[in-house]
Parts: C-alpha cells; sequence; structure tokens
C-alpha cells in the first residue's frame, strides 16, 4: 500500500493527458498495432540488452520465472504480429534458449535459490507456445525436446510419500516452501502434460499423468467440481498436516492452466468428462475473476494488495482463456466478449509514465492507476494477443516431429531427487533472500502463494 501510494503520487506527477493505447477490438490490425507499444514497454525491462546484464532476464523485482511468463506472450506477439522482424525473433529465441540451463531443462543451476515447480512450470508454458507457433527453434535441441525434458523432470518429482500425491512448491529443500504443495504446480504439470499428448499425438504417458494430477486435486480437495460457477481450484497446503488445512485463496493463472489443461484433453481423447470440467472452471472464471465484464485479481486487486507476481498472473490467464476458445470454438461465443470488454480496458489502462504508453493495474479505472512494471505490461499485452492468436499447431497439422520421450531424464538422479550440488553460502544466500523478499515485497498482504 505505501509503497504504491508512493510510487502512484511521485509519478503522477509526470503523468498527463497522454496518448494512451487505442484499439479496435474488431481489427487484428488494431489489436497488433496496439500490442506493439504495450510490448515494447516490456523491453524496457529487458536485462539482456545492458552491459553486463544476462540475457533472457528482466530487472528485479522480476524473477527468473517472470521471464518465462514474458517469453509465452512475446512469442504469440511475434508470430501473429510482427512475423519477418527478425531483430525480435532473436531476441525471443536468444532469451529462452539462455535460460535452458546446463541440463537442457530449465533447471539453471544459478537460479536454484528461486526456482520452484511452478516457475518451471510457466517457462514449460513459453516453450510450449514456441512449439505449437512452429517458433524457429535451436539448432541443439527443438522446443519439443525441451518442453519434453522439463515435463518429464517435474513428473519424476511426484511424490507419494506425503499427501498420497502432488508435486511440492518447491524443487530444492532450502527454499521456503518445501513443505508446502500447490494447485499452480500442480496445475503446470497437468496443462503441460494436455499440451504435449496433443501436439505429439502420443498420450501413453501424457494422459495417464493428467489424470493423476486431476484426481489427486480431488482427493486433497484442493479442487472442488461443480457446476453453476461454483467450480473451485485454491491454493495448497502444508504437508504437515497430510494437506488437509487448505488455502483458500483463488488466483485466475491457477484457473486458466486447468481450464486449458481440461480443453486439450477434451480435443485429444474426445472425452466429454473434459469437456464439462472445462466449461465448469470457464463459468466459475468469467464469474469470478471479471467485474463488469472486466478482468481483475480478484483475490487482492481490489483490496490493492497484489505483490509482484499477482500482478502478472492475467498474463497467463488471458493466454489460456485465449487458448481455450480456440481448441473448443463452442466457447468463443461465451469467452471472447470478457476478453473484448477487458483488452478495451487494458488499452485504456496503458497511458502512464514518460512515454504514455505505460499499462496500469486496475482496468476499470479508464486511464493509467499509477501501478506499473513488467506483469502490467505482459497481462495488457496477452489480453490483446488473446483476440488474433489462431489455434495451435500439433505433428498433424504440421508442426515440427524432432521428439525425445525420455528428454531430461538422463539426469534424474541429480536434479529430479533436489541434490543439485549447492555451496553453503548459497543457501545462507537463499535464506536472506527469502526473507528479504517477503519483508519487501509482502508487507501485509497475502504471503502464500508468493
Ligand atoms: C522489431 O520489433 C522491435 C520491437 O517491437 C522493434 O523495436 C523493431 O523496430 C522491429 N524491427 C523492424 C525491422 O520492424
Ligand atoms: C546464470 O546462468 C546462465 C546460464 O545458464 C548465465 O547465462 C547467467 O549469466 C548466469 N548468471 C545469472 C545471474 O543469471
Ligand atoms: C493423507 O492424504 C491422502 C490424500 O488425501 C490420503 O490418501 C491418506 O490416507 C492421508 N494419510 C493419512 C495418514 O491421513
Ligand atoms: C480436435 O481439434 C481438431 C483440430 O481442430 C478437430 O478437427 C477435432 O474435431 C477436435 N476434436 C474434438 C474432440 O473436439
Ligand atoms: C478501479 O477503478 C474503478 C473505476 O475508477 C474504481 O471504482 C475501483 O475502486 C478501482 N479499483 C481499485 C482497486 O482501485
Ligand atoms: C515450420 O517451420 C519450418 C522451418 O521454418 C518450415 O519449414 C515449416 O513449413 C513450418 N511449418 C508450418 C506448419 O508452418
Ligand atoms: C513422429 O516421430 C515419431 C518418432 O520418431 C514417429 O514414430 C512418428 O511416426 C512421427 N509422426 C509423424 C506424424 O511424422
Ligand atoms: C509414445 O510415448 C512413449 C512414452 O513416452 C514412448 O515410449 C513411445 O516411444 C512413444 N511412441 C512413439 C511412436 O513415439
Amino acid at each position: 500500500m505505501f509503497k504504491y501510494s508512493l510510487i502512484s503520487a511521485f509519478l503522477l506527477l509526470f503523468a498527463s493527458i497522454g496518448y494512451a493505447v487505442e484499439i479496435d477490438i474488431s481489427s487484428s490490425s488494431s489489436i497488433c498495432a496496439a500490442a506493439k507499444l504495450v510490448q515494447e514497454g516490456m523491453w524496457n525491462y529487458y536485462e539482456g540488452f545492458r552491459p553486463g546484464g544476462v540475457i533472457g532476464m528482466f530487472a528485479a523485482p522480476n524473477y527468473w520465472w517472470n521471464a518465462g511468463e514474458a517469453f509465452g506472450g512475446l512469442v504469440d506477439y511475434f508470430t501473429f504480429c510482427d512475423p519477418n522482424n527478425k531483430t525480435l525473433e532473436a531476441w525471443i529465441h536468444d532469451g529462452m534458449y539462455h535460460q535452458a540451463g546446463e541440463n537442457y531443462n530449465y533447471i539453471p543451476s544459478n537460479q536454484s535459490m528461486t526456482e520452484g515447480n511452478d516457475d518451471q512450470g510457466v517457462w514449460g508454458m513459453a516453450i510450449m507456445e514456441a512449439v505449437e507457433r512452429n517458433f524457429t527453434n535451436p539448432d541443439s535441441h527443438s522446443w519439443l525436446e525441451l518442453s519434453q525434458a522439463i515435463f518429464n523432470t517435474m513428473n519424476a518429482r511426484w511424490d507419494t510419500a506425503h499427501c498420497g500425491g502432488g508435486l511440492r512448491w518447491q524443487i530444492f529443500t532450502w527454499n521456503s516452501g518445501y513443505n508446502y504443495k500447490n494447485s499452480i504446480s500442480n496445475g503446470c504439470l497437468f496443462h503441460l502434460a494436455a499440451r504435449l499428448a496433443r501436439y505429439t499425438g502420443n498420450g501413453t504417458v501424457y494422459i495417464e499423468t493428467a489424470e493423476n494430477v486431476w484426481q489427486w486435486m480431488n482427493d486433497v480437495k484442493f479442487l472442488t467440481e461443480e457446476a453453476n460457477g461454483n467450480f473451485r481450484v485454491y491454493d495448497g497446503a502444508e504437508i504437515d498436516d497430510n494437506c488437509t488445512k487448505v488455502t483458500d485463496l483463488r488466483w485466475s493463472y491457477t484457473y486458466g492452466v486447468f481450464m486449458t489443461g481440461c480443453a486439450y484433453l477434451y480435443n485429444f481423447t474426445g472425452e466429454e468428462i473434459w469437456k464439462t470440467r472445462t466449461e465448469e472452471i470457464v463459468d466459475a472464471s468469467l464469474d469470478y475473476f471479471f467485474a463488469n465484464g472486466i478482468m481483475q485479481e480478484t483475490t487482492c486487486q481490489p483490496s490493492r494488495l497484489c505483490n509482484n507476481d499477482q500482478r502478472s498472473f492475467r498474463s497467463l490467464f488471458s493466454r489460456c482463456l485465449g487458448l481455450t476458445m480456440l481448441i473448443i470454438p463452442e466457447l468463443e461465443g461465451q469467452i471472447r466478449p470478457y476478453l473484448e470488454t477487458s483488452a478495451a480496458a487494458a488499452a485504456r489502462s496503458c497511458s502512464g509514465g514518460t512515454d504514455q504508453i505505460t499499462c496500469g493495474e486496475n482496468w476499470s479505472a479508464a486511464v493509467w492507476d499509477g501501478v506499473y512494471g513488467l506483469g502490467e505490461q505482459m497481462s495488457a499485452l496477452e489480453v490483446m494477443m488473446s483476440l488474433v492468436v489462431r489455434e495451435p499447431l500439433s505433428v498433424a497439422t504440421g508442426g515440427s516431429n524432432r521428439s525425445d520421450f525420455s528428454a531430461g531424464m538422463n539426469q534424474a538422479d541429480a536434479e529430479n531427487k533436489n541434490k543439485l550440488k549447492i555451496t553453503t553460502k548459497d543457501k545462507a544466500g537463499a535464506g536472506a533472500l527469502t526473507a528479504i523478499v517477503l519483508i519487501i515485497l509482502l508487507g501485509g498482504a497475502v504471503w502464500m502463494v508468493f
């Protein structure tokens, strides 16, 4: 609160009646013109252009996972709005490839103080976007192989010793949250399984995994299947109580990853149950995460308590809604009006900063609300892109088939069992970092999910 109001007061001094970003939501070229400005705002936070900066990373307070979020949206922007821009293609390609890590599984050793299963999973969503958009492959590994490595290393961490199954939030024992199991980590595994099954046309391991995740989420009551907008996915629970004390917070991106996973599973299996589940999640999402048709992060935004991570969740949520209505076209009539209203509102919020194209957090405000950051830029970008993206490719429709179903498994002993080599100094660093981050970012806010 304090931080926001200070920043707002400061920046509003410099804000004047700006150009803002205008869009005609019925025109792809108009949306792309707006998306271009919003996307350029994202690159302002990019570290890869700075002397000594790391390729593939965005400036603090953004973490490694936020870069994964960002690149997924940028792949779509490149593919559908600026596909002949070789410079942009190289920025995105190099950024995504650079963070693949020593073992090409998106577990770079120098992120072991911050990387959780959800972080690896969100990077997985970006790499999967590259797969489905036929984005130029690296020479050493295809994006598909890299996605398969992410899936396999995540799946190998499935932990039956506590709560009857599930992924923990954290990969590494020394990170705070290691004893917590959460819906977003498991949702990412579910989501990647569904997309890989559809893309490769080979459901052997993927379908079984997706079904297991869904069943386990039900068993521990992290989700409850109900119609009429009453479907719920909650945040997670501690293993100390065998996951019985569920933290009942709802986040848009968690709804998004499960919704889209169900849609892909319906498309791949043809089983009606996955369509029904998709519809239940869509109903609940449109009910809870929108006010007057405009998307918001309802659990924290009205009380102005969203932290840096939470302020970015709508980017993935928008992407997932867009994919869902492409995979199940019958849902387009229901979903699209919400995305159109939200995209127009988001554009109106992009009138801030000295560049006058900085996007805000409150899309209902009709002007920039003084909040700014990578999360605001990419949420605005993705809600716009959700209106222009087209159906994802698969091998059956001409996508690349450079595939490795056991990618990442040869490192199973090293990474999957949380035994990455790490010095005591790094561990102390991780503890201190966690503490500092908790104090700075969260204040009195909801701490459970950051
Ligand atoms: C490629 O895209 C970037 C980012 O929008 C832009 O700065 C650059 O001018 C574009 N290049 C061309 C040749 O259009
Ligand atoms: C971390 O590792 C990557 C390669 O995996 C490297 O490019 C980067 O410079 C390293 N340092 C930081 C701070 O990310
Ligand atoms: C822990 O939770 C799991 C999943 O709900 C359940 O199957 C198991 O029986 C529980 N274990 C104990 C000791 O209560
Ligand atoms: C899955 O998607 C393909 C391609 O759009 C479509 O032809 C097929 O009918 C879909 N299957 C189902 C069950 O919806
Ligand atoms: C967002 O803006 C609307 C319209 O001005 C206002 O009613 C609402 O209270 C604002 N929300 C927040 C969290 O500031
Ligand atoms: C995918 O990209 C490759 C390499 O650029 C190209 O040869 C192929 O035609 C593309 N496939 C589709 C379906 O666009
Ligand atoms: C894709 O590759 C696998 C393994 O190399 C092969 O079995 C399969 O037939 C290929 N599918 C297509 C559509 O080319
Ligand atoms: C299908 O996936 C399984 C398990 O991932 C793998 O062992 C098998 O080789 C794959 N089949 C084809 C035809 O690629």
